[in-house]
């Protein structure tokens, strides 16, 4: 290691298929920032403990992953209105004793919709599939951007009705709701479920879009999600998640170095080296 490098690394528990490092590694030459970004298995209860390691020796920061969001939210010392609105973590900036907590899947998401996708949410009618953490972690971000509506629909709707008392107060309106209940036609329809990790299909009817619609799935891929392919079957525009995690490392870099990366190549790179691996 090169004493005069900074160091990041990012925790959880697997974490051997992270891509964080190979993203961080390119945005660090790309603005030729001198860091290191390693990998660091932690053992499921051994995450507050991890923490203060890296804090004894100098780490600057960290991106943290399953299972770990809501462990950094609780060790956080001040936490960023997102992180509080998402209720999990997945970036720590050591600082001055403190250990600053923010999220940035939501806005992450938000930006490859919008910047990548070429996509405005303004005024748009918008259905979120998924009362998880992902979910979660999505919403407030969502809500920044003045949709006409946001729908948030969930297999178990009590934990879609759950998820909306957090966000009261909001001028967009905003509902929950089961699958068979969603009606109308949506303008963006958001896949926030865990369905694609085991190519599974969340239940709704595809008479929810039409073919001006624009279909993300946050998981990615070789290929394209099962539900994806549903989806482009109908004739929307499809989106996998792969462009989410790249802003979203975007965002975290911006937090801890104050420069904002250009994603557009780091971007082209993963998904070269996802179809042709
Ligand atoms: P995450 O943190 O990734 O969001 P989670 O908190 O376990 O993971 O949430 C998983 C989400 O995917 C839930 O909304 C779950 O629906 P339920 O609350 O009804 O369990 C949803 N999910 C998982 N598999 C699904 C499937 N096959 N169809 C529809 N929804 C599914």
């Amino acid at each position: 290691m090169n004493p005069t490098q900074d160091r990041y690394v990012v925790i959880g528990n697997p974490i051997e298929h992270s891509k964080s490092p190979a993203i961080h590694t390119q945005f660090a030459l790309q603005t030729q920032q001198a860091l290191l970004y390693e990998r660091l298995l932690v053992a499921l209860d051994g995450f507050d403990a991890a923490i203060k390691n890296l804090v004894a020796s100098g780490v600057r920061g960290a991106n943290v992953t399953l299972p770990f969001k809501l462990d950094a939210y609780h060790i956080a010392t001040d936490l960023s209105p997102r992180a509080r609105a998402a209720g999990a973590v997945n970036t720590l900036k050591f600082e001055d004793n403190k250990i600053i907590g923010d999220n940035t899947d939501g806005v992450g998401l938000v930006r490859d919709i919008v910047v990548n996708a070429g996509i405005s949410l303004q005024s748009r009618r918008i259905l979120l599939l998924g009362a998880g953490g992902a979910a979660r972690g999505v919403i407030l971000p969502l809500l920044s951007e003045l949709p006409a509506e946001l729908v948030i629909a969930n297999r178990t709707v009590q934990k879609a009705q759950d998820l909306l008392t957090q966000f009261h107060g909001h001028s967009v309106a905003l509902s929950a709701s089961s699958f068979a209940d969603l009606s109308g036609e949506f303008d963006v329809v958001i896949n926030a479920t865990s369905a694609s990790l085991s190519d599974g299909l969340p239940n709704i009817s595809s008479s929810l879009f039409n073919g001006k619609s624009f279909i993300y799935d946050m998981m990615y891929g070789a290929k394209p999600t099962h539900f994806m392919q549903w989806a482009a079957d109908k004739k929307a525009t499809v989106r996998d998640g792969l462009g989410m995690l790249v802003e979203q490392a975007a965002e975290s870099f911006e937090l801890w170095r104050g420069v904002r990366p250009d994603t557009a190549p780091v971007f082209a790179l993963l998904r070269s080296q996802l179809t042709h691996p």
